[in-house]
């Protein structure tokens, strides 16, 4: 497997040997393209949000975290899936180089929101993983998108993949903690089953919470969708 030192390696060895072009351009001239639409899928979504707080008088959307994909963790990617690491295999096969996560209020508000995106003409819907309806079992929740969006750049117009991930703030904060206590760490064997069981309580805690704030929400005077 190839360490995150040795890409740099490689990367400072071709670039010393003048392959810039060769090797880094590339890469470059990608990135931009999914930074892109990164840019335009958040400008659809901060539209509906505004145009929802005018008719609805509240906004949907409680914030938008956006990453693009680090060169190192799209390489790791590739050698996972045992892909080709060529750029034409990067475009076809990675998915989440441009991801973008929508926090909303309600689990209603996401509905509304993918109902709303994806009935623009512009936007592609490549694949749907509702983990809301069927959460994981470890209790992980989330509505996945996988769309495609054009981008028009100085050479012309292209459909680039992008990944969308809803959630409301209760499954946003189970799904931000679990990562950083499982994500990339030992946990060990005495305590794996544990905090396993551990988890998935908080994930059922959270969906209920959600549940009860959903309900709320509907008995309330807040304008309904
Ligand atoms: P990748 O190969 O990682 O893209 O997985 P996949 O193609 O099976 O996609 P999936 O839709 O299941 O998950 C993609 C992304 O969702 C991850 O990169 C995480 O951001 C998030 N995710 C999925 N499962 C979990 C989970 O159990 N916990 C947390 N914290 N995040 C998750
Ligand atoms: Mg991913």
């Amino acid at each position: 497997m190839i360490e995150k030192n040795e890409i740099k390696d490689i990367m400072i060895e071709k670039v010393l040997n003048d392959e810039w072009d060769k090797y880094i351009l590339p890469f470059k001239t990608i990135l931009v393209e999914y930074r892109c639409a990164i840019m335009e899928i958040e400008a659809k979504f901060k539209v509906l949000d505004t145009q929802f707080n005018v008719s609805h008088d509240r906004n949907p959307i409680e914030s938008i975290k956006s990453r693009l994909k680090s060169v190192d963790r799209i390489i790791k990617k590739l050698e996972r899936y045992k892909h080709p690491m060529t750029m034409e295999s990067i475009e076809e096969n990675i998915w989440d180089i441009a991801g973008i996560r929508v926090i909303c209020s309600f689990t209603d508000d996401i509905y509304f929101l993918e109902k709303n995106l994806l009935q623009q003409d512009d936007i592609r819907l490549i694949k749907r993983k509702d983990y809301i309806e069927n959460p994981k079992p470890n209790g992980y929740r989330s509505l996945h998108l996988i769309v495609e969006i054009p981008v028009f750049l100085s050479n012309g117009k292209k459909w680039i993949k992008a990944e969308i991930q809803f959630r409301t703030i209760a499954m946003d904060f189970w799904a931000s903690l679990e990562h950083k206590i499982r994500y990339n760490k030992e946990i060990s064997e005495e305590y794996k089953e544990e905090i396993n069981k551990e988890l998935f309580e908080c994930a059922w805690m959270c969906y209920q919470l959600d549940n009860k704030m959903q309900k709320i929400k509907n008995k309330s005077n807040i304008e309904s969708l």
